[in-house]
C-alpha cells in the first residue's frame, strides 16, 4: 500500500519493505520518510552565553499553556457559523458563479456554505499538518545548531509544536470534519528544510518565512472568526509563534553575520525563491472535487472573475505576510533590490518580531487578568 500525499522526490514505502519502521499490525499506518543530511551536535559547553536567546527560553518557559485546561473542549460549535460569507474569497466565488457558462451557476447559499465549510477545513488541514512540519524543523534545531542556548529554545519550540499540530487536529476531529491533505506546494517547502544539510537553512526556511506566513494566517482567521474556542487557541497558538519567528531573527543575525558573500547570496537566493513562490499560492483542488466541481472547468471562469475584481482576494493576506517578512529579514541590498521590484519595500521599517514579540503573548495577558 502506497502512502497517500507523497509528493517529487521523497521517498515511496510500502507495507512490504523491510526497513519499514511500522510494525506489522499497523497496516492502517501511513508515513512518509524524510532523510536529513544535516549532521547532529552535542556539545561540551554549557555556558550561557547568548543573553537575548536566554531570555526567550525564559519567557518560553513561563507562557506555555495547557491544551486540556487551557481551552475548553465543551464550546458547541456551529461548522456553518465558522463561514464568512463576505470574505474576499467568497466573494470572488460568488462572482465566478456569475460568469456565464460558469459550473457553479446554479450555486445557491447552501451550496456557498458548504463550499465555505470545505475551505475552511482545507485551511485548518494545512495549519495542522504545518504544524507537524515545524515540530519535526525544531526538533531538527535541536540536533543540529551548534549553541546551547539555541538548543534548549528550540526544545521549548517543539514542545509548543506537538501543542499546535495536537490542538488543530483536534478541532478538525470533534468540531469541523474529516481533514484534507497536506498541499504538494507545502509538503515539499517544509521536506527542502528537513532535508538540508546546513542547520541555518531550517531556521530560515521555517522561523523566517513559514512561520511569518503561519502569522498572517492565523491573524487573518482570527480577525474573521467569533467562535470563542478557535478564537482563544488561534490567540494562543499566535503567542508562541512571535517567540519562534524571534528566535530565528536572533540566531541568524549572529550567525550570518560571520558567513562570506557567497554563502549569505546563497541564503538570498533561497530566500528569494520561497518568498515571491508564495506569492503565486493557488486555491486547493481537494476542495471543489469534495463538491463535485471540475477544477478545469471552473479555473477560466474563476481567472476572469478574479479580473474583474479590483482586487485580488490574496492581497490582504499577502500585505499581511511581507508586513511581518521584509522587517524581519531586515536591511539587505540584494533582497531589497528584488523585493522593491517586487513591490515590497512600503513594509521595510515597520517592527521586527524580535522586537514586538511581546506584545503578542496573549497568554501573559490572560493570566494576569485572571488573577
Ligand atoms: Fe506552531
Ligand atoms: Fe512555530
Amino acid at each position: 500500500m502506497l502512502c497517500p500525499g507523497l509528493h517529487g522526490s521523497v521517498a515511496q514505502v510500502t507495507l512490504a519493505d523491510h526497513e519499514n519502521p511500522v510494525s506489522a499490525g499497523e497496516t492502517d499506518a501511513t508515513f512518509k520518510l524524510v532523510h536529513d543530511h544535516a549532521d547532529r551536535i552535542y556539545l561540551w559547553d554549557y555556558e550561557r552565553s547568548r543573553t537575548q536567546l536566554v531570555t526567550l527560553y525564559n519567557k518560553a518557559m513561563g507562557s506555555q499553556w495547557n491544551s486540556l485546561t487551557d481551552l475548553d473542549w465543551n464550546t458547541d460549535v456551529d461548522p456553518e457559523g465558522l463561514v464568512d460569507q463576505g470574505s474576499p474569497s467568497m466573494q470572488l466565488f460568488r462572482a465566478t458563479a456569475a460568469e456565464p457558462g460558469s459550473p457553479i451557476a446554479t450555486w445557491g447559499d447552501s451550496e456557498f456554505t458548504a463550499l465555505g465549510i470545505e475551505m475552511f477545513k482545507a485551511s485548518l488541514s494545512q495549519f495542522m499538518h504545518g504544524e507537524q512540519g515545524a515540530m519535526l524543523t525544531a526538533a531538527k534545531i535541536v540536533e543540529t545548531v551548534p549553541w546551547i542556548d539555541a538548543k534548549y529554545y528550540a526544545a521549548t519550540q517543539t514542545m509548543d509544536e506537538a501543542r499546535h499540530t495536537e490542538v488543530f487536529a483536534k478541532y478538525l476531529d470533534l468540531k469541523v470534519g474529516e481533514a484534507y491533505p497536506m498541499s504538494p506546494f507545502l509538503e515539499e517547502q517544509i521536506t527542502v528544510l528537513l532535508e538540508d544539510s546546513r542547520w541555518d537553512i531550517a531556521y530560515l526556511g521555517m522561523q523566517i518565512v513559514i512561520e511569518s506566513l503561519a502569522l498572517a494566517a492565523f491573524g487573518d482567521m482570527l480577525r474573521r472568526t467569533e467562535e470563542p474556542l478557535l478564537r482563544k487557541l488561534l490567540r494562543y497558538i499566535m503567542s508562541d509563534e512571535a517567540r519562534h519567528v524571534a528566535f530565528g531573527i536572533l540566531t541568524l543575525k549572529e550567525f550570518y553575520a560571520g558567513l562570506t558573500d557567497a554563502e549569505l547570496k546563497d541564503r538570498q537566493e533561497f530566500l528569494l525563491d520561497n518568498t515571491l513562490r508564495n506569492r503565486a499560492r493557488s486555491t486547493t483542488p481537494e476542495v471543489w472535487e469534495r463538491l463535485g466541481v471540475n477544477v478545469g472547468t471552473l479555473a477560466p471562469h474563476l481567472s476572469v472573475a478574479a479580473g474583474k475584481m479590483k482586487s485580488s482576494p490574496f492581497v490582504g493576506f499577502q500585505r499581511g505576510f511581507f508586513a511581518k517578512l521584509v522587517p524581519n529579514v531586515g536591511n539587505n541590498g540584494y533582497l531589497r533590490d528584488r523585493w522593491g521590484q517586487a513591490g515590497l519595500l512600503e513594509f521595510e521599517h515597520a517592527d521586527d518580531t524580535a522586537s514586538d514579540y511581546d506584545s503578542y503573548d496573549e497568554v501573559a495577558k490572560d493570566r494576569s487578568m485572571n488573577r
